[in-house]
């Protein structure tokens, strides 16, 4: 395996995670092993509240799990303290959500530079440029100067995207990012989701959309917290 692609590599082993509930814990995930290799298009499908969320918010960090290991380009993110923790994100994984989540008082552009801000990731005077051609990328640079609410909803999670690429990570993950869109928009979505794969970018989407099962490189179905089936396509 060369050096680009042992980058964004993913290893989950024996994971486990449970909340505590008054009723007793409540097992979200249940002893899941799974490699993601990168530069793939990778499908997490399942019910709503099999765990789906859960398994991406191990991956990215954003939880920890009760038991096993989250290794990410040999980064055993469970065991990165808090500090070091966002800027690791930060740089590693971006994240695009069903919601959008820009900033509403900040601009397209302003809400592009703002990872750049955080990260000190490139010289201040690249982030706008920097910006601006991701936004190009992604289809909607003339909408730069505009608020989140002047967009429709396509060109906020277009938004979003350029947003999460830009720290350049080698990951990115997207949680039912086109729950929100019809369907012409969303298959606009994962078009563009499918380029940054050829990109050499690793892309984990949480999906209802059968639809696009074409698109996507590697299946992961998941029930009550266990991996119940994986499709994997050379
Ligand atoms: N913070 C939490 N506390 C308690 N239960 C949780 C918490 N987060 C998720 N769960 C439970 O774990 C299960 C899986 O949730 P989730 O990963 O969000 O499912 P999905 O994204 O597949 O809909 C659900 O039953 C949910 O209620
Ligand atoms: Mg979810």
């Amino acid at each position: 395996m060369n050096h680009e692609q042992s980058k964004s590599q993913i290893q989950l082993t024996r994971v486990s995670k449970s909340f505590p509930l008054a009723s007793g814990d409540f097992h979200a995930l249940k002893n899941v092993s799974l490699t993601i290799p990168s530069g793939k298009l990778v499908a997490i499908t399942g019910k709503s509240g099999s765990g789906k969320s859960t398994l991406l918010n191990l991956i990215a960090g954003i939880d920890k799990p009760t038991e096993g290991s989250v290794s990410i380009n040999g980064v055993q993110v469970e065991k990165l303290p808090e500090s070091a923790l966002a800027t690791w994100r930060g740089k590693n994984i971006g994240v695009v959500f069903q919601f959008f989540q820009l900033l509403p008082t900040l601009t397209i552009l302003e809400n592009v530079m703002l990872p750049m801000d955080f990260c000190n990731s490139y010289p201040k005077k690249e982030r706008k440029s920097r910006a601006l051609s991701l936004l190009e990328m992604v289809g909607i640079k003339e909408q730069a100067d505009k608020l989140p609410s002047e967009l429709s909803g396509g060109q906020q999670q277009r938004a979003a995207i350029a947003r999460a690429l830009a720290n350049d990570p080698p990951m990115i993950i997207a949680d039912e990012p086109t729950g929100n869109l019809d369907s012409q928009t969303a298959s606009s979505i994962f078009d563009l989701f499918a380029s940054l794969t050829r990109a050499g970018k690793t892309v984990i989407i949480v999906t209802h959309e059968r639809d696009f099962s074409e698109y996507f490189g590697h299946v992961i179905a998941i029930a009550d917290g266990e991996i119940v089936k994986e499709v994997i396509h050379a």
